[in-house]
């Protein structure tokens, strides 16, 4: 423990859903399983819980949160679903897809969440433990990935707990995350023109891809960084690099030794975490193809290797 707190771990099991619903309830933080990957919740509709998030991550107050909601009944309370809007959380909810919608000011959301903007950032998770958690608190949960702000997104207790011991309440153990990768975002335009701002495990075939300012701050250039240099389409290997792998290239670590994509989306953050714990000084990384959950394994790759300003 390094922090201000004594971070419990709770398991299913022994009533952990419960006890996590209470905690956040009182306006704490707890670290929860997502099928993508672990969030760091806190009650939406609190200021003080909210805040919590931003000082617990060390993440500028400028970049907004995704709300987390049980039901597309409670999401539109929030948020105002134009007929795309509806379409797209009927075909992909629950499941890994953020919708960007214009917000409902009376809603009762924490000014925080949206950090000042006109839209909302709305998630329907499909983790089973999640949903429970969800259905025990009653109210919708902010989250943004567990982890300090610009590090390796998490997808295991064990990963929340290398950056967040001692600064949260909790962290509800649910295993590994299956998909590996953050949601996908998409906006909805009030012209029904939907633009990815984050590419993700969802493809959506009719989106055109977000080129204008940066609005989703996950899309900094920087971010997902392991702490160490990191080198992009690595063939071969210096005696000095931690060499993730991917297919024929075997590596220290492998995202997926028989090529497959998804299986490397599950794995990513997972050996990036390996590298920045390794000795060595520097990460290398074999190419990924450029197709499929591929584009958003790149995505990440590309922000891991960037260095900060
Ligand atoms: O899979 C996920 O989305 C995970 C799990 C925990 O749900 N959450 C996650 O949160 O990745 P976070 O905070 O690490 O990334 C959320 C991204 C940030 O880049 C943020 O800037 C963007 O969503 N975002 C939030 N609200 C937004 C809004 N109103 N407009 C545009 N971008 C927004
Ligand atoms: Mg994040």
């Amino acid at each position: 423990m390094s922090g201000k707190y004594a971070t419990e771990t709770l398991h299913v099991e022994e009533g952990g859903i419960a006890r996590a619903a209470e905690i956040l309830r009182d306006g704490g933080l707890v670290a929860v399983p997502t099928e993508t990957v672990y969030g760091l919740a806190a009650r939406a509709d609190s200021d003080a819980a909210v805040a919590r998030i931003y000082e617990a991550k060390g993440r500028p107050s400028f970049n907004p949160l995704i709300v987390h909601i049980a039901s597309l009944a409670q999401a539109r309370t929030l948020a105002e679903f134009s007929p795309v809007a509806e379409r797209l959380a009927e075909q992909y909810w629950p499941g890994p897809l953020t919708l960007v919608l214009p917000r409902r000011r009376a809603a009762g959301l924490s000014d925080a969440v949206t950090a000042g903007l006109d839209t909302l950032a709305l998630r329907m998770p499909a983790h089973p433990i999640m949903r429970g958690l969800l259905d025990a608190v009653g109210l919708p949960l902010a989250a943004p990935s567990a982890n300090r702000s610009g590090f390796i997104s998490p997808t295991s207790p064990a990963h929340v707990l290398a950056s967040l011991d001692g600064r949260i309440d909790a962290v509800l153990d649910g295993g590994e995350c299956e998909k590996g990768l953050e949601s996908t975002i998409a906006a909805v335009r009030s012209n029904g023109a939907v633009e990815i701002l984050r590419p993700g495990p969802i493809a959506l075939e009719a989106a055109t891809k977000g080129e204008g300012a940066i609005e989703a701050p996950g899309q900094l250039a920087s971010h997902y960084a392991p702490g160490k240099p990191v080198r992009l389409m690595a063939s071969e290997v210096a005696p000095d690099e931690f060499w993730i792998g991917f297919g024929a290239i075997a590596g220290d670590c492998t995202l997926s030794e028989s090529g497959d994509l998804t299986q490397a989306a599950a794995r990513l953050y997972a050996c990036l975490h390996e590298g920045a714990r390794s000795d060595k000084p520097r990460i290398a990384i074999a190419p990924v193809p450029q197709t499929g959950i591929g584009i958003a394994i790149n995505d990440r790759l590309r922000r891991a290797a960037t260095l900060p300003d």
